[in-house]
């Protein structure tokens, strides 16, 4: 693939930059031109999502445009004409397993030369990556970023009519596109977006330059669609954004998340539940709102990264480590049965023992239901990426082990406390392995496997738990 004129690259200075300019609320920005309304005819896709639920999310449009455009989904690689990654960049291992998968799938171009390659999401977003794609990786011909989804026909038309490859990948956010369509992947869970990009700048990550400034839907737009899926018949909506908190501050909503969520409860969906909530900002009316209506799930996403004041600081977190167990217990004190999971770095540069103890002292006193613990990754363009570090990847891997350890012995010490205890289960289907046995989430969100008879996805069952491992609960149908 050779850089040709016309083609958008992505700039992560540029990226980085703020505006107070409102964005706007865009509902026909989305076209299919005529003459694109049929590229897809008789043609399939195959597309393939890593990262977090934001991505998941933008997949389910992507699908809904490619489906628009007449393509159909495929399972396999191999039977596709269309292959779309739609990647994540929040770690090197996120990125190398995309890479990875991208190069043993050049093979197909031997049986299909005019297979297209499409890469998206937020890896699209990183210069290095993109010069690494123009370098070693000439077979990927379709390149767009985070910030112009809508673009995707024209971009397929491109590739396909002139054969030449397409990299358009903005570095600025736009406008709140509304008229996207969606092919939804769950039949009665279901995501929605509540807000766009973040604006928190820990000093780790690169979210902020993938996905632009904080953006908030209106929330009008936001009932609207919930009030659809309910109609739809889905039980589960998430509701979604990178630091859910700071939502409607962009627009100067009064109430911010805590009246969304309010409103979004009153609809009655039979389960809420919101993701991620930063702790800086989780305001006592959010933990009301949540301790008073009985369909928000008492189960909160709270991530703490460490338990070292210094080590937060440099984070740039903007909490204390004492800050951060204040709101846990409160939050723990007025939410009836609240399970809590988080998210944990080790190895942020130069982290000492002392510093890493700290945070397994904050894990003792937590005793989380789960946890995504990880080794710290450079982030090209982010601050700490230009840190000094004297920490071994030994070491590293260490402390993760211990880490690990320990937060598996309190999630199972949890999981216990369910034995003999009857759960409201939301099912999702029949176990793969045995079909007899069915899958599905309590309220406070532990994976259970059941015997039942009689039941379907989307049901919502009473189980009685009999026993109990690190990771799921086993029961029966009461
Ligand atoms: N917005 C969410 C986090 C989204 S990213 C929040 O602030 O809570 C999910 C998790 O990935 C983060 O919580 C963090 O633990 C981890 N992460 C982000 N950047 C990372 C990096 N550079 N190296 C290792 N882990 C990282
Ligand atoms: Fe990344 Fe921090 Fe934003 Fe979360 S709040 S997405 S960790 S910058
Ligand atoms: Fe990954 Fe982008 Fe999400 S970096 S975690 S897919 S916002």
């Amino acid at each position: 693939m050779k850089k040709q004129p016309g083609w958008a690259l992505p700039n992560l200075q540029e990226a980085q930059k703020r505006t107070t300019k409102e964005s706007h609320v865009e509902r026909s920005l989305f076209q299919i031109p005529d003459e694109i309304r049929k590229i897809g005819q008789g043609k399939k896709y195959f597309l393939r999502t890593y990262g977090c639920q934001a991505n998941e999310r933008d997949s389910e449009t992507l699908a809904g445009i490619l489906e628009q455009l007449q393509f159909t989904a495929v399972d396999k690689a191999e039977d596709a004409d269309l292959i779309l990654m739609n990647t994540c960049a929040i770690r090197k291992n996120a990125e190398d397993k995309v890479l990875g998968e991208l190069g043993s799938l050049k093979r197909l171009k031997r049986t299909n030369p005019d297979i297209i390659f499409g890469l998206c999401g937020c890896m699209a977003q990183e210069e290095d990556i993109i010069s690494l794609l123009l370098e070693k990786y000439r077979h990927v011909n379709l390149v767009f970023g985070t910030h112009n989804l809508h673009r995707l026909p024209e971009l397929l038309y491109e590739v396909m009519t002139t054969g030449k490859a397409c990299i358009e990948v903005l570095s600025k956010e736009g406008d709140v596109i509304e008229n996207l369509p969606v092919k939804r992947f769950g039949h009665h869970k279901a995501w929605v977006n509540i807000m766009y990009g973040c604006d928190k700048f820990c000093t780790y990550c690169i979210v902020p330059y993938t996905r632009g400034k904080e953006r908030s839907r209106l929330m009008e737009d936001i009932l609207d669609e919930v009030r659809q899926l309910k109609e739809e018949g889905y039980k589960e909506i998430t509701l979604l954004g990178q630091n859910v908190n700071s939502y409607g501050k962009d627009l100067h909503l009064e109430g911010g998340f805590a009246r969304l969520l309010e409103e979004t409860a009153k609809i009655g969906v039979e389960r809420i539940r919101f993701t991620t909530s930063h702790p800086w900002d989780f305001s006592d009316e959010m933990i009301d709102v949540i301790a008073r209506y009985d369909n928000i799930m008492p189960f909160i996403h709270l991530p703490v990264q460490s338990g070292d004041d210094e080590i937060l600081k440099i984070m740039g977190r903007r909490y204390t480590r004492e800050q951060y167990l204040t709101l846990f217990h409160k939050i723990k004190e007025r939410v009836k049965n609240c399970a809590f999971s988080t998210d944990i770095i080790v190895g942020f540069p130069n982290e000492t023992d002392e510093q890493f103890e700290h945070t397994l002292e904050l894990v003792d006193e937590c005793k989380f239901d789960n946890a995504f613990t990880f080794i710290y990754s450079p982030r090209e363009g982010t601050p700490a990426a230009r840190m000094q570090d004297n920490v071994s990847l030994e070491t590293k891997q260490k402390r993760l082990a211990i880490l690990n350890e320990r937060w598996n012995a309190y999630a199972h010490e949890k999981n216990e406390a369910y034995l003999g205890k009857v759960v409201k289960v939301l099912v999702d289907g029949a176990s793969k392995k045995n079909k007899d046995v069915y899958s599905g989430y309590t309220e406070t969100n532990k994976l259970v496997n059941f015997t039942a008879n009689n039941v379907k996805p989307g049901d919502i069952v009473e189980v009685r738990i009999t026993a109990c491992k690190t990771f799921s609960l086993d029961g029966e149908q009461c």
